[in-house]
């Protein structure tokens, strides 16, 4: 992985370019498919794609980056494919952690933890703590993530702090809420990309994402390239959002 310095990321005031994108990886299967292959040799490229992804974040002037990698209904596809992936997963964060540390990466995950096994939730704590310091881009893994059962949790915990005597339901408002989402210290995103064709969200950072860009794009997940993102990122730019204003 190509080394960064904290001093060419873009922050100049020009910059209109998304700083927080989420991204729906899909389409690994397909790309498999298409080559004849099994899908999890799909989901091994895809996981490929993700460094090249993140090395772009900070010449692009992106400062978060959320990527989709379990959802909470995968665990209805096949055993092997599940038992494949959970294994691509704890690879992937034990052979990418340095990496992404040298890069000033700083990983975090959101999603339930309570169905994943131990080895990787450790695996996923180690890499949180080694990467805490780093600041060049934040890849955020969504894994075993869905944004319905993330509001719902959310609930659970907000209506047990009532419960508790420590909120009052009528202070209750917009900014509530997200305090108790598992993405509580990121911005909002401003652009979600989804790849393979699909026009959905699937259930993907529901609320964060009230007044997110959408770019739904017919590349697989594993041919999306650096160039790819680059033009999206830069299409957004060009885009004029108002929030539900009017123009000024
Ligand atoms: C959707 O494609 C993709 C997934 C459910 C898995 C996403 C995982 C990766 C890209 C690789 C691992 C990522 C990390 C961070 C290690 P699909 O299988 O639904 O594709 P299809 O719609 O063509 O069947």
């Amino acid at each position: 992985m190509r080394r960064h310095s904290k001093d060419s990321v873009i922050t100049d005031t020009v910059h209109t370019g998304p700083r927080h994108v989420a991204i729906i990886m899909d389409g690994n299967g397909r790309w498999a498919t298409q080559r004849g292959r099994p899908r999890l040799f799909g989901h091994h490229a895809g996981a490929r794609r993700v460094r090249e992804v993140v090395e772009t974040c900070p010449d692009i002037g992106v400062e978060y980056l959320t990527i989709f990698a379990f959802s909470t209904e995968n665990w209805k596809r096949t055993q092997v494919e599940v038992a494949g992936l959970m294994s691509l997963f704890r690879r992937y964060i034990s052979k990418e952690a340095r990496a992404l540390s040298e890069f000033g990466v700083r990983v975090r995950f959101i999603g339930d933890r309570v169905r994943l096994d131990a080895k990787l939730i450790s695996l996923m704590d180690e890499l949180e703590t080694l990467t805490s310091g780093n600041t060049s881009v934040n890849l955020t893994i969504a894994l075993n993530y869905g944004g319905r059962d993330e509001v719902a949790r959310a609930t659970k915990r907000l209506a047990q702090d009532v419960a508790d005597g420590k909120l009052r339901p009528e202070s209750v408002d917009e900014e509530t809420l997200p305090k108790y989402l598992d993405t509580y210290v990121l911005p909002d995103p401003d652009l979600v990309i989804r790849t393979s064709g699909e026009a959905r969200i699937s259930n993907f950072l529901l609320w964060q994402s009230a007044y997110a860009e959408y770019e739904f794009i017919d590349t697989l997940w594993p041919d999306f390239s650096r160039e790819e993102f680059t033009r999206l990122c830069a299409s957004y730019g060009g885009r004029e959002r108002r929030f539900g204003g009017v123009k000024r």
